[in-house]
């Protein structure tokens, strides 16, 4: 486990990983980041443009940029990340303690396309989709100090995150 106090949740698409991040920072007085936003920020574009007008190797590298950028700068903060970030970019596990919130693929599905307004760009095709989550399973669990049920409601899941992290110091 690093010595970092990031609190720093990974996870496939729609495992919840933003919403559980923000209730959780509040939870602790702790301040949230997202990877996404800071990427979004940091190109004044959506991610859907910056895979649309620049692809995926780029937003990849953007990706990298970003961990190395909140490496130096964040401590005691809750950090939610793109759920690519952990398998393409090196270093997430310097970053803090890392918590892999775990969902079926029937509730991700439900999640991502019950909302109107989700915009993934690897979420278009089912079958690319479910290939995509098959293959990063594994690797998320290498990953990480922590595993929590993400099927639940938000709630459930930061009372297990809280309480897996206290044990774990
Ligand atoms: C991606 C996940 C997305 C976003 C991008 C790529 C991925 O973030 O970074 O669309 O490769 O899994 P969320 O996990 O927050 O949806």
């Amino acid at each position: 486990m690093s010595s970092n106090s990031n609190i720093v949740l990974i996870g496939f698409m729609g495992s919840g990983k933003s919403t559980v991040a923000r209730a959780l920072a509040k939870r602790m007085s702790r301040f949230f980041i997202d990877s996404d936003d800071l990427i979004e920020k940091l190109e004044n574009r959506t991610i859907s443009e910056i895979f649309e007008s620049e692809g995926e190797t780029y937003f990849r590298a953007q990706e990298q940029k970003c961990l190395a950028w909140m490496l130096g700068a964040l401590k005691n903060s809750v950090i939610s990340t793109g759920g690519g970030l952990p398998i393409y970019a090196d270093g997430v596990k310097k970053l803090g303690t890392v918590v892999f919130l775990k969902s079926d693929f029937e509730v991700l599905k439900e999640r991502i396309w019950g909302d109107s307004t989700s915009e993934r760009p690897l979420m278009e095709d089912e079958t690319q989709a479910k290939k995509l989550f098959d293959e990063r399973m594994e690797r998320y669990e290498a990953l990480s100090d922590i595993t929590v049920d993400g099927n639940g409601e938000v709630a459930s899941v930061v009372r297990e995150i809280l309480t897996k992290v206290a044990l774990s110091h």
